[in-house]
């Protein structure tokens, strides 16, 4: 994967077909407002404040912010207004806002007219790192997010890290969490580069954004390039999510941030590595969780239970994971570390370690005085018969 640096903006080329441009850098709105046409239209998170330069188009389509936005009667008001405009094909969508923003967005483009372009102005870390590359588009339904959707990629996507200043401090830790998620698929040098620019990432420090959303924007296109549809490697990208989804269902959607549930699901997961034999680097747990304190993330399933003060129990866990889009006949699959930079795509654990590394850490404590006591009994039990 090659960067090119034009005028302090870099461009990362996604080679899917058709391929595409991601461009980052502090300028990269203006560089999108310069793109637009009188005939585009833009599509703008009404929750995102103004400050960053604004995109002046004949047509803007104000949207509902967060989550609220991806339901059917929103993509319904999105695709009347654009019919209202009477556009032709030629018309594209730039959507100016976070991941819901891009993920409705980005189904209306690819409903309108059989399809029209959809260009990805991300205003938040997480949409930068993550949901903004990649093609994946959804609504919710009430049975669970994203459960309707398609794969259709941007025809280019503007990164300006100027946004980020302003984002509260959950939604940008959210983002975080998606990083910590990619340095781990990512491999050593991408994780040693994260221990290194923790602090000043904390700090929303430009540059260090600057270089984590383009290290996590490589890994992703590089993925992605390999496998659009998800049929293969690009599963890797899920690492931590069986647990986050399922996390993100019983709290309640909405309740706490999706990168914030990914750092709890990414503990949860090295756990589960952990104990059914699949990790090989016994360092990792502790490493990463050193790591997701130093960027402000939970480290562990009771930091998220005492942060949000739910209770997160693991019955009500395992219940949603197995209604989870990845799930085999209800049997939940999850993606394990083996170390950082080799994955296991499709575990399918035993339900009973599931339960045990959700339990609450108080409860493991008890258990595992339990089974010592156990032990101990059988040792010292006298032996009977042959
Ligand atoms: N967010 C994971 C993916 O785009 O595949």
């Amino acid at each position: 994967m090659t960067r090119r640096v034009r005028a302090k903006l870099l461009r990362i080329r996604v080679a899917v077909e058709p391929a595409y441009d991601v461009c980052i850098g502090v300028g990269a709105l203006e560089r999108a407002a310069r793109e637009l046409r009188p005939t585009d239209v833009v599509l703008r998170d009404s929750g995102v404040p103004a400050g960053v330069a604004e995109l002046h188009a004949t047509t803007t389509i104000a949207l509902a912010p967060g989550e609220e936005a991806k339901d059917w009667a929103s993509l319904a008001s999105v695709l009347a207004a654009l019919a209202d405009e009477a556009r032709d094909r030629s018309t594209r969508l730039f959507v100016v806002g976070g991941g819901a923003a891009l993920d409705l967005g980005g189904l209306a483009a690819a409903l309108y007219l059989r399809g029209v372009d959809a260009v990805y102005c991300p205003t938040t870390l997480l949409a930068m790192v993550d949901a903004s590359v990649g093609g994946k588009t959804a609504i919710n339904l009430e049975q669970g997010k994203n459960l309707v959707g398609v794969i259709r990629q941007p025809s280019a996507v503007y990164a300006d890290p100027r946004w980020i200043a302003s984002l509260p401090e959950a939604e940008f830790r959210s983002g975080l969490g998606e990083a910590l998620k990619s340095a781990l698929i990512g491999g050593e040098r991408f994780l040693a580069q994260l221990e290194r620019d923790a602090a000043r990432l904390v700090a929303r420090d430009e540059a260090a954004l600057v270089e984590l959303v383009a290290r996590c924007v490589e890994l992703k296109a590089r993925i992605v390039a390999r496998d659009p549809h998800e049929r293969g490697p690009r599963r890797a990208l899920n690492l931590g999510h069986t647990f986050a989804h399922a996390i993100e269902h019983v709290a309640g959607y909405g309740a706490l941030p999706h990168g914030i549930a990914v750092a709890a699901g990414l503990a949860l997961a090295l756990e589960l590595a952990a104990r059914s034999g699949v990790l090989a680097d016994a360092a990792l747990p502790a490493r990463v969780r050193a790591l997701a304190s130093a960027l402000s993330l939970p480290a562990s399933l009771d930091e998220l239970r005492a942060e949000f003060g739910h209770p997160l129990a693991p019955r009500e866990l395992a219940t949603a994971m197995r209604s989870d889009k990845k799930s085999v006949r209800a049997e939940p699959r999850f993606v394990l570390p083996v170390r950082a930079g080799k994955l296991e795509l499709r575990v399918a654990a035993a339900p009973e370690l599931v339960l045990a590394v959700c339990a609450p850490a108080a409860k493991q404590g008890r258990a595992r005085r339990a089974r010592a006591r156990r032990a101990r009994r059988m040792r010292s039990s006298p032996k009977t018969g042959s």
